[in-house]
Protein backbone atom coordinates (compact mmCIF):
# COMPACT_ATOMS: atom_id res chain seq x y z
CA UNK A 1 0.00 0.00 0.00
CA UNK A 2 1.63 3.31 -1.35
CA UNK A 3 2.62 6.02 1.32
CA UNK A 4 2.20 8.24 -0.64
CA UNK A 5 -0.26 11.40 -0.78
CA UNK A 6 -1.12 13.67 -3.40
CA UNK A 7 0.44 16.35 -0.82
CA UNK A 8 -0.09 19.77 -3.18
CA UNK A 9 -4.04 18.84 -3.18
CA UNK A 10 -3.65 17.57 0.01
CA UNK A 11 -2.86 20.93 1.72
CA UNK A 12 -5.38 23.18 -0.87
CA UNK A 13 -8.21 20.76 0.39
CA UNK A 14 -7.51 20.03 4.06
CA UNK A 15 -9.58 23.08 5.55
CA UNK A 16 -11.75 20.79 7.69
CA UNK A 17 -8.77 18.89 8.80
CA UNK A 18 -6.67 22.62 9.53
CA UNK A 19 -9.88 24.24 11.65
CA UNK A 20 -10.07 20.63 13.63
CA UNK A 21 -6.20 21.18 14.21
CA UNK A 22 -6.61 24.81 15.48
CA UNK A 23 -8.50 22.77 18.28
CA UNK A 24 -5.84 20.63 18.91
CA UNK A 25 -3.09 23.37 19.59
CA UNK A 26 -5.12 25.43 21.46
CA UNK A 27 -5.94 22.12 24.29
CA UNK A 28 -1.63 21.47 23.98
CA UNK A 29 -0.74 23.24 27.62
CA UNK A 30 2.47 25.31 26.78
CA UNK A 31 4.21 24.93 30.53
CA UNK A 32 7.29 23.52 30.60
CA UNK A 33 7.18 23.03 26.32
CA UNK A 34 10.25 23.11 24.60
CA UNK A 35 9.91 20.65 21.99
CA UNK A 36 6.65 18.72 20.42
CA UNK A 37 6.67 15.67 18.23
CA UNK A 38 3.92 16.26 15.71
CA UNK A 39 2.97 12.76 14.26
CA UNK A 40 2.02 12.87 10.68
CA UNK A 41 2.27 16.67 10.23
CA UNK A 42 1.18 16.14 6.48
CA UNK A 43 1.62 19.41 4.75
CA UNK A 44 2.05 21.30 7.50
CA UNK A 45 -1.04 23.70 7.81
CA UNK A 46 -1.28 22.76 11.66
CA UNK A 47 2.29 22.42 12.41
CA UNK A 48 2.37 26.16 11.00
CA UNK A 49 -0.09 27.14 13.25
CA UNK A 50 1.32 25.17 16.42
CA UNK A 51 4.76 27.40 15.87
CA UNK A 52 2.50 30.44 15.61
CA UNK A 53 0.65 29.83 18.78
CA UNK A 54 4.13 28.98 20.55
CA UNK A 55 6.67 31.06 19.08
CA UNK A 56 9.55 29.43 21.65
CA UNK A 57 9.00 25.91 21.08
CA UNK A 58 10.89 23.57 18.54
CA UNK A 59 8.75 21.25 16.74
CA UNK A 60 9.88 17.82 14.92
CA UNK A 61 7.39 17.27 11.91
CA UNK A 62 7.17 13.54 11.17
CA UNK A 63 5.40 12.26 8.54
CA UNK A 64 5.97 9.02 6.37
CA UNK A 65 4.93 10.25 3.06
CA UNK A 66 8.02 11.98 1.50
CA UNK A 67 5.51 13.78 -0.63
CA UNK A 68 3.68 15.58 2.26
CA UNK A 69 7.48 16.16 3.87
CA UNK A 70 8.45 18.15 0.58
CA UNK A 71 5.09 19.94 1.04
CA UNK A 72 5.69 20.63 4.93
CA UNK A 73 9.40 22.19 3.97
CA UNK A 74 8.33 24.54 1.43
CA UNK A 75 5.38 25.71 4.07
CA UNK A 76 7.32 25.94 7.02
CA UNK A 77 10.95 27.39 5.71
CA UNK A 78 10.83 30.30 7.20
CA UNK A 79 10.85 28.88 10.72
CA UNK A 80 14.55 27.90 9.77
CA UNK A 81 16.09 25.77 12.42
CA UNK A 82 12.59 26.04 14.71
CA UNK A 83 11.95 22.65 12.77
CA UNK A 84 13.00 19.50 11.71
CA UNK A 85 11.55 16.73 9.48
CA UNK A 86 11.70 13.25 10.08
CA UNK A 87 10.39 10.74 7.65
CA UNK A 88 9.21 8.08 9.51
CA UNK A 89 6.83 5.32 9.66
CA UNK A 90 4.59 5.45 12.63
CA UNK A 91 3.96 1.40 12.38
CA UNK A 92 7.48 0.92 13.93
CA UNK A 93 10.12 2.01 16.21
CA UNK A 94 11.66 5.67 15.62
CA UNK A 95 13.62 7.60 17.49
CA UNK A 96 14.07 11.33 18.21
CA UNK A 97 17.57 13.06 19.42
CA UNK A 98 15.89 13.74 22.46
CA UNK A 99 12.94 13.21 24.03
CA UNK A 100 10.09 14.83 23.46
CA UNK A 101 7.83 17.38 25.81
CA UNK A 102 4.84 16.79 23.51
CA UNK A 103 3.65 15.10 21.04
CA UNK A 104 0.55 16.78 18.95
CA UNK A 105 -1.16 14.83 16.13
CA UNK A 106 -4.17 15.41 14.02
CA UNK A 107 -5.50 13.55 11.09
CA UNK A 108 -3.44 10.53 11.74
CA UNK A 109 -3.97 7.99 14.19
CA UNK A 110 -6.88 6.25 12.34
CA UNK A 111 -4.50 5.54 9.48
CA UNK A 112 -1.88 3.82 11.97
CA UNK A 113 -3.38 -0.29 13.04
CA UNK A 114 -3.16 -1.58 16.65
CA UNK A 115 -3.07 1.47 19.19
CA UNK A 116 -1.94 -0.28 21.87
CA UNK A 117 1.84 -0.78 20.18
CA UNK A 118 1.49 3.05 18.39
CA UNK A 119 0.94 4.32 22.33
CA UNK A 120 3.75 2.52 23.28
CA UNK A 121 5.88 3.66 20.66
CA UNK A 122 5.02 7.52 21.47
CA UNK A 123 4.82 7.15 25.19
CA UNK A 124 8.74 5.56 24.45
CA UNK A 125 9.44 9.05 22.78
CA UNK A 126 7.77 11.41 25.44
CA UNK A 127 9.56 12.59 28.83
CA UNK A 128 7.84 11.81 31.68
CA UNK A 129 5.42 13.79 32.45
CA UNK A 130 4.97 14.37 28.83
CA UNK A 131 1.92 15.41 27.15
CA UNK A 132 0.07 13.89 23.93
CA UNK A 133 -2.51 16.07 22.24
CA UNK A 134 -4.44 13.86 19.26
CA UNK A 135 -7.41 14.05 17.49
CA UNK A 136 -8.15 11.15 14.78
CA UNK A 137 -11.35 9.70 13.64
CA UNK A 138 -12.87 7.87 16.55
CA UNK A 139 -16.17 4.96 16.30
CA UNK A 140 -18.58 5.83 13.60
CA UNK A 141 -16.69 8.14 11.11
CA UNK A 142 -17.62 8.19 7.92
CA UNK A 143 -20.02 5.56 8.93
CA UNK A 144 -21.84 6.46 5.03
CA UNK A 145 -18.70 6.30 3.12
CA UNK A 146 -17.93 2.44 4.44
CA UNK A 147 -21.53 1.60 3.92
CA UNK A 148 -21.26 3.13 0.00
CA UNK A 149 -17.86 0.99 0.07
CA UNK A 150 -19.45 -1.88 0.87
CA UNK A 151 -22.59 -1.61 -1.36
CA UNK A 152 -20.10 -1.60 -4.13
CA UNK A 153 -17.39 -4.03 -3.12
CA UNK A 154 -14.69 -2.68 -0.74
CA UNK A 155 -11.80 -3.50 -1.73
CA UNK A 156 -10.23 -2.44 1.77
CA UNK A 157 -12.29 -3.34 4.20
CA UNK A 158 -11.38 -2.22 7.99
CA UNK A 159 -8.74 -0.44 6.61
CA UNK A 160 -9.34 2.50 9.32
CA UNK A 161 -8.65 2.30 12.36
CA UNK A 162 -11.94 3.89 14.12
CA UNK A 163 -11.90 3.38 17.85
CA UNK A 164 -14.30 3.83 20.72
CA UNK A 165 -12.85 6.64 23.63
CA UNK A 166 -13.02 3.69 25.86
CA UNK A 167 -10.57 1.38 23.54
CA UNK A 168 -8.14 3.66 23.17
CA UNK A 169 -8.27 4.91 27.32
CA UNK A 170 -7.28 1.45 27.79
CA UNK A 171 -4.73 1.59 25.14
CA UNK A 172 -3.34 5.13 26.42
CA UNK A 173 -3.48 3.52 30.29
CA UNK A 174 -1.94 0.16 29.36
CA UNK A 175 0.95 2.23 27.76
CA UNK A 176 2.26 4.16 30.32
CA UNK A 177 0.12 7.34 30.17
CA UNK A 178 -1.97 8.76 32.79
CA UNK A 179 -4.66 11.70 33.49
CA UNK A 180 -5.87 10.30 30.40
CA UNK A 181 -9.22 11.94 28.51
CA UNK A 182 -10.93 10.28 25.82
CA UNK A 183 -14.12 11.57 24.05
CA UNK A 184 -15.90 12.00 20.73
CA UNK A 185 -16.69 14.92 18.55
CA UNK A 186 -19.22 14.89 15.91
CA UNK A 187 -18.14 16.92 13.05
CA UNK A 188 -20.64 16.52 10.12
CA UNK A 189 -18.62 18.69 7.49
CA UNK A 190 -19.95 19.58 4.03
CA UNK A 191 -17.71 20.51 0.98
CA UNK A 192 -18.80 22.21 -2.14
CA UNK A 193 -20.68 19.91 -4.70
CA UNK A 194 -19.20 18.44 -7.73
CA UNK A 195 -15.70 18.29 -8.63
CA UNK A 196 -14.73 19.74 -5.11
CA UNK A 197 -16.12 16.92 -3.07
CA UNK A 198 -14.80 14.18 -5.35
CA UNK A 199 -11.12 15.87 -5.28
CA UNK A 200 -11.54 15.76 -1.80
CA UNK A 201 -13.01 12.04 -1.21
CA UNK A 202 -10.05 10.96 -3.94
CA UNK A 203 -7.52 12.69 -2.06
CA UNK A 204 -8.16 12.39 1.74
CA UNK A 205 -10.83 10.08 2.48
CA UNK A 206 -10.61 7.26 -0.81
CA UNK A 207 -7.05 7.84 -1.20
CA UNK A 208 -6.04 3.99 -1.01
CA UNK A 209 -8.82 2.75 -2.38
CA UNK A 210 -8.40 5.18 -5.62
CA UNK A 211 -4.78 4.03 -5.89
CA UNK A 212 -5.46 0.21 -6.50
CA UNK A 213 -7.20 1.41 -9.55
CA UNK A 214 -6.02 1.78 -13.17
CA UNK A 215 -6.06 5.55 -13.88
CA UNK A 216 -9.22 5.79 -16.00
CA UNK A 217 -11.33 3.77 -13.64
CA UNK A 218 -10.60 6.43 -10.88
CA UNK A 219 -13.46 9.02 -11.34
CA UNK A 220 -16.18 6.73 -12.13
CA UNK A 221 -15.46 4.58 -8.69
CA UNK A 222 -14.98 8.17 -6.67
CA UNK A 223 -18.91 8.99 -8.45
CA UNK A 224 -19.74 5.86 -7.64
CA UNK A 225 -19.14 6.59 -3.74
CA UNK A 226 -20.52 9.84 -3.32
CA UNK A 227 -23.66 8.97 -5.66
CA UNK A 228 -24.58 6.44 -2.57
CA UNK A 229 -23.82 9.79 0.20
CA UNK A 230 -26.85 11.46 1.65
CA UNK A 231 -25.36 14.98 -0.56
CA UNK A 232 -21.87 16.28 -0.32
CA UNK A 233 -21.68 15.89 3.43
CA UNK A 234 -19.14 13.59 5.16
CA UNK A 235 -20.19 12.04 8.63
CA UNK A 236 -17.17 12.84 10.52
CA UNK A 237 -16.76 11.90 14.39
CA UNK A 238 -13.42 12.93 16.09
CA UNK A 239 -12.32 11.22 18.89
CA UNK A 240 -9.68 13.71 20.80
CA UNK A 241 -7.46 12.28 23.24
CA UNK A 242 -5.28 14.00 25.88
CA UNK A 243 -2.71 12.34 28.10
CA UNK A 244 0.38 12.40 29.92
CA UNK A 245 3.23 10.10 30.44
CA UNK A 246 3.35 9.02 33.55
C1 LIG B 1 -4.93 13.42 6.76
S1 LIG B 1 -3.23 13.73 6.86
C2 LIG B 1 -3.13 14.82 8.28
C3 LIG B 1 -2.00 15.80 8.17
C4 LIG B 1 -2.00 16.94 9.20
N1 LIG B 1 -1.75 16.47 10.53
C5 LIG B 1 -3.32 17.69 9.13
O1 LIG B 1 -4.09 17.64 10.10
O2 LIG B 1 -3.58 18.30 8.09
C6 LIG B 1 -2.58 12.22 7.53
C7 LIG B 1 -1.08 12.19 7.54
O3 LIG B 1 -0.67 11.05 8.28
C8 LIG B 1 0.44 10.49 7.64
N2 LIG B 1 0.52 9.07 8.01
C9 LIG B 1 -0.43 8.13 7.84
N3 LIG B 1 0.02 6.93 8.28
C10 LIG B 1 1.29 7.16 8.73
C11 LIG B 1 2.29 6.31 9.29
N4 LIG B 1 2.08 5.01 9.47
N5 LIG B 1 3.48 6.86 9.63
C12 LIG B 1 3.71 8.19 9.44
N6 LIG B 1 2.79 9.03 8.91
C13 LIG B 1 1.61 8.52 8.56
C14 LIG B 1 0.16 10.66 6.17
O4 LIG B 1 1.31 10.55 5.37
C15 LIG B 1 -0.47 12.04 6.16
O5 LIG B 1 0.47 13.05 5.95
Amino acid sequence: MSREWDAATYDRVASPQARWGADVVRRLDPRDVEVVLDAGCGSGRVTEQLLERLPDVRVVALDGSARMLEEARRRLARYGSRVAFLHADLREPFALDGPADAILSTATFHWVPDHPALFRRLAGVLRSGGQLVAQYGGAGNIASVARALAEIGDPLPGRWTYPTPDDDRAALLDAGFADVEAWLQPEPTTIEPGEPFETFLATVVLREHVALLPEAERPGFVRAVAARLPGPVLDYVRLNVQARRA
